[in-house]
């Protein structure tokens, strides 16, 4: 009876500890994300809780096609290069959730949608930035 209890707690806290590890809610952005699923995240018309308008209406895949920002075709190779001190995955993270801190030259700050920050879930933003960071311009 007792071993069986033990068991069960030795269960109990395993899991618990693998839970733990998953839930990532550390806010150092370097979370994996999902490319999968940051590509389907991406190509969607809207996106996140208040249905903001998705990341394609306003940028191409196609190489040198700008719509209302800057074509997406090689964001992964030009990612790293951006901001001094910030690896590719941060400037990515940081353009999804405060645009206005870098603005790609050419555009306005202010015209990217501003509050994906507060309506996408951490992990869905780490998914589009593990997507984004696939788009080698190939
Ligand atoms: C309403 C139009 C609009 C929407 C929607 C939009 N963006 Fe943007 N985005 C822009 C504009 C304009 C810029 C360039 C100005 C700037 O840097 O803020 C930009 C810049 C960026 C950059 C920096 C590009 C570079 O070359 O350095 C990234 C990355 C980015 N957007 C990702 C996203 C993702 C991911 C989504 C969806 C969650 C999204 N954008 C939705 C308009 C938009």
């Amino acid at each position: 009876m007792r071993k069986t209890l033990f068991i069960l707690l030795l269960v109990l806290s395993l899991a618990l500890v693998a839970c733990g590890g998953g839930s990532g809610s550390s806010d150092a952005g370097s979370t994996v994300g999902n490319a999968a699923n940051g590509e389907k995240l991406f190509a969607q018309a809207t996106i996140g809780l208040r249905s903001a308008p998705g990341c394609i209406t306003c940028h191409s895949l196609e190489p040198g096609v700008v719509l209302t920002g800057p074509s997406q075709h090689d964001i992964g190779l030009r990612a790293a290069g951006r901001v001094p001190g910030l690896s590719a995955e941060e400037y990515l993270h940081q353009s999804i959730v405060d645009p206005n801190a870098y603005v790609v030259e050419g555009f306005d700050a202010g015209v990217m949608y501003m509050t994906y920050g507060a309506e996408l879930s951490e992990q869905e933003i780490n998914d589009l930035v593990a997507y984004l960071l696939t788009l080698t311009g190939k």
